[in-house]
């Protein structure tokens, strides 16, 4: 038995999330597991809530938990907020509490979707990239931080041990050598030296792999060769805030943000989410693409319970479920073919006859 705390979050966090959790319950069933779910509130809707965007028994019943299942958190009515009472603070939180540092964004173009985005039919074939975004440091926590009392000035800190690349890293290496072995490590080494730091340190690190090629751009060139020659990317390993920037570029990249699932991994449970946010626009429309929710629903089983089979199952039904036809409003230019509910109802039962 395996228990599955869900934070659904604002926006369209609580729709994404009941998509995946209708996955996960037909996958539970056909793969014979038994999973309970319990749902605790978390961002916006937890500040308005219990007053903090991550209420002490959240937190709670996170730690106890065998894994973490999050829609998204985010709300304009919140964009002046002090930072402690900023929906995304919950998050953050969160994730340093839970101690998850590697956070996987995988990225594979679906063949059925050449041709439909801003880029030529063909030009993504074959792109298939796992973004590997270090998610306990840099800029998102270094200390000192802050607004002068003025309001006048501002200062944020990249900092990094030599300890906290490592483990990154390896989390990179170790998964290239599941996939094509290379790794291309981004950073800004021409400029800080926080990145200077991270370069020797994953060099250091890669002498362990030698059975994996690795090579380093700066963030700005990678920014512009996944563009131009997204097939050459395997393994990208990058820092906190340029792995968040990437990943929305590698949403881009293979049709929508909508798609991007991802897995944040440490010690203690595992955290799924989706890459996109909440969407504002979008919430209560039954609109949203609940694809990156429930292929993150696939990383949870995979990673944290261990069941391949079933994770694999969801992620072929997602497949079937685009090669149908069926595109909610991203993937579709304003003309949907299918809502947020009518697509997980179509990849649960998937997974049932699968
Ligand atoms: C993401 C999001 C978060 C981040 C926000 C909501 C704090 O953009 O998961 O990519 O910046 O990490
Ligand atoms: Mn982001």
């Amino acid at each position: 038995m395996s228990h599955i705390v869900v934070l659904p979050g604002d926006g369209i966090g609580p729709e994404v999330t009941g998509a995946a959790v209708r996955v996960l319950t037909a996958a539970a069933a056909r793969f014979g597991l038994t999973l309970t779910f319990g749902t605790h509130p978390i961002g916006a809707h937890a500040l308005r809530e219990a007053g903090s965007p991550l209420p002490d028994a959240t937190l709670a019943a996170c730690r106890a938990a065998d894994a973490v299942l999050l829609g998204a958190v985010g709300d304009p009515a919140f964009d002046r907020a002090p930072r402690e009472q900023r929906p995304e603070r919950g998050l953050l939180r969160l994730r340093a509490e839970l101690g998850v540092f590697a956070n996987l964004r995988p990225a594979a173009a679906y063949p059925v979707l050449s041709g439909t985005g801003p880029f030529a039919a063909g030009h993504l074939a074959g792109v298939d990239l796992l973004i590997v975004r270090e998610l306990a440091g840099g800029l998102y926590y270094g200390e000192p931080r802050g607004m002068a009392a003025d309001g006048r000035s501002a200062v944020n800190t990249m900092r990094y041990s030599a300890g906290e690349v490592a483990r990154v890293a390896r989390v990179a290496f170790e998964a290239a050598r599941r996939r094509r072995r290379r790794v291309t490590s981004v950073d800004k080494a021409n400029v800080l030296e926080a990145s200077q730091l991270w370069r020797e340190t994953v060099e250091e690190v890669s002498h362990d792999y030698p059975d994996v090629a690795l090579d380093h751009l700066y963030v700005d060139a990678c920014a512009m060769l996944l563009i131009l020659e997204p097939r050459r990317f395997d393994v990208v390993l990058t820092e906190n805030l340029f792995g968040d920037i990437l990943s929305d570029e590698a949403g881009a990249l293979v049709g929508s943000l909508g798609l991007l699932p991802s897995a944040s991994l440490g010690p203690g449970p595992g955290l799924y989410e989706p890459v996109h946010g909440s969407a504002p626009v979008l919430a209560g429309r039954d609109a949203a693409n609940p694809i990156g929710a429930i292929a993150s629903a696939a990383m949870l089983l995979r990673h944290s319970l261990g069941q391949d089979a079933a994770a694999t199952a969801i992620e072929r039904a997602i497949g079937a479920a685009l090669d149908e036809g069926l595109r909610t409003a991203d993937l579709a230019g304003g003309k949907p073919s299918c809502s947020c509910t009518a697509m997980a109802a179509t990849i649960a039962a998937t997974v049932s006859d699968s």
